[in-house]
């Protein structure tokens, strides 16, 4: 007791959904799932996606949060206590990961953080954008190193000051105006974007059925691998993230409902996305702009508001802000798994922790790392890259190098020892804690969740992870 009063805990349900909610909406969702479900046609991407989510995620979230809720410590912790060696190598794993994603996820941040100036600036007649098409746009906004580092310091620092509060005052307080305030500003785009002439294209390609890349065996794993890695990226899976979310969770709380509602929101939150973005693309993008890939997002999106007259700038202006809360929420809940480890390890220890101070070193690390990414400029500005001289995806930026080791290898790793972890440990530990205040936690439900953790997710996993490592192996 004494120790959960330290570490605090989240002030209400709301708070701690909001702030899941929040950590699991972000870029994957706004940059990563329209561009990819552009790439792999459009309708089958999003079946495919839908179904993983029943069948891997919501299990391994709720595995996460049970976890997480039961052992009451930060990630590493967590998975020593309940899973031994394995265990430990599991939650290095899921720090790594995280650590790693920063590096990156700060630039793409800052880049949506100078858009909104950018815009802004066009917006108030001072010439921010002095009418250049939104590839000239990105590719000066590559190129600046000092001002794209100058920006994901101001990213990083933002963060820090909201993460520095704790988790009650800091994280809770930001999310809940943080993520009222992002659905009214997509809101508000989508309404723009689906009455735009043209946009009905958009639609037919997000809705209408069409099973045609399913009919090679190839076809299919490419959209599964795809959207696996998307899920998990999204969902914030393997990552410690809903772990150490889950150990500042009341007992009586329920992790089943808890786990729906975030992956339904989030799933909402994507789809809501692709509504904003793809008709916006078939409508003013031109041929083809669906498959703009990730520059979907910096480089078709600014196109749209140039194409949109004097109202252009101001939705930019609104665009680029809900895409930076979304950005800034995720990457308060990545730096937090790294500092809830700190924090409890020097409590462990008989220290008093000073969290304005671990926080401060964390962010440090962190710019120091995505001072690279943001100097490399997605590889357009002659930065030394690892694995360069192979011509692979994976050398062909920082930005990509980082990524393969987080997502395209530690996440789905970690996720694929996780199953087998439970395997180990046996599901009823999360029947158990599920179980926890008499919260239900049906033996129909029980039956289901078993049949993904023993069945479903290990496939799933092993087919995701053997495509992001084609994806990151293939030739660039
Ligand atoms: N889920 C976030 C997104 O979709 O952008 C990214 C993310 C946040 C991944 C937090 C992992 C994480 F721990």
């Amino acid at each position: 007791m004494e120790q959960k009063h330290q570490r605090g805990q989240w002030g209400s349900n709301l708070g701690f959904l909001m702030a899941t909610v929040g950590a699991a909406v972000g870029l994957g969702n706004i940059w990563g799932f329209p561009y990819k479900m552009g790439t792999y046609g459009g309708f089958p991407f999003l079946i495919v996606y839908l179904a993983l989510g029943v069948l891997v995620g919501f299990p391994i979230m709720l595995t996460e949060l049970s976890i997480g809720r039961k052992v009451g410590h930060s990630v590493l912790v967590s998975y020593r206590t309940v899973g031994g060696p394995m265990g430990t190598l599991l939650g290095f794993l899921a720090m790594l990961s995280p650590f790693l994603i920063l590096s990156f996820y700060s630039v793409l941040g800052a880049y949506c953080v100078e858009y909104m100036f950018l815009n802004g600036m066009e917006l108030l007649g001072a010439g921010g954008l002095s009418r250049a098409s939104g590839a000239e746009t990105f590719a000066q906004i590559l190129a600046n190193q000092p001002m794209a580092i100058f920006f994901t310091l101001l990213f990083i620092a933002l963060g820090f000051f909201i993460i520095r509060g704790g988790i009650k005052d800091g994280i809770e307080k930001f999310n809940k105006i943080g993520m009222p305030a992002l659905a009214i500003a997509l809101l508000i785009v989508i309404i723009r974007a689906v009455t735009l002439p043209g946009a009905s294209e958009g639609l037919k390609f997000m809705f209408t059925p069409n099973w045609e890349p399913f009919t090679t065996l190839d076809g299919f794993l490419e959209v599964l691998s795809a959207a696996g890695g998307q899920m998990f990226f999204s969902l914030s899976l393997a990552m410690g993230i809903t772990v150490t979310y889950g150990s500042y969770l009341s007992k009586k709380e329920s992790l089943v409902k808890n786990s729906l509602i975030v992956i339904l929101s989030d799933t909402t939150v994507a789809v809501m996305a692709g509504l904003a973005i793809l008709p916006s693309a078939f409508a003013l993008g031109g041929e083809g702009a669906e498959l703009a890939g990730p520059k979907l997002l910096f480089i078709t999106m600014q196109d749209v508001f140039n194409s949109m007259g004097a109202i252009g700038p101001a939705f930019g202006v609104l665009f680029f802000l809900f895409v930076t809360l979304a950005a800034i929420t995720s990457a308060i809940a990545l730096t937090e798994v790294l500092v809830t480890f700190i924090l409890d390890h020097q409590t462990a220890r008989g220290k008093t922790p000073n969290r304005g101070l671990v926080v401060g070193l964390v962010s440090l690390a962190v710019l120091a790392e995505a001072v690279l990414v943001a100097a490399d400029g997605l590889g357009s500005n002659g930065l030394w890259i690892p694995f360069q001289e192979t011509g692979r995806t994976l050398g062909a930026s920082w930005l990509d190098f980082m990524d393969f080791i987080s997502e395209g290898v530690a996440m789905p790793l970690g996720a694929l020892l996780m199953s087998f972890m439970i395997w180990a440990i046996r599901p009823t530990l999360v029947r158990d804690e599920v179980r926890q205040c008499g919260q239900p936690f049906s033996n129909r439900l029980y039956r289901y969740y078993q049949f993904c953790i023993y069945v479903t997710c290990p496939i799933g996993m092993a087919f995701i992870l053997y495509g992001q490592l084609r994806t990151f192996f293939a030739i660039s």
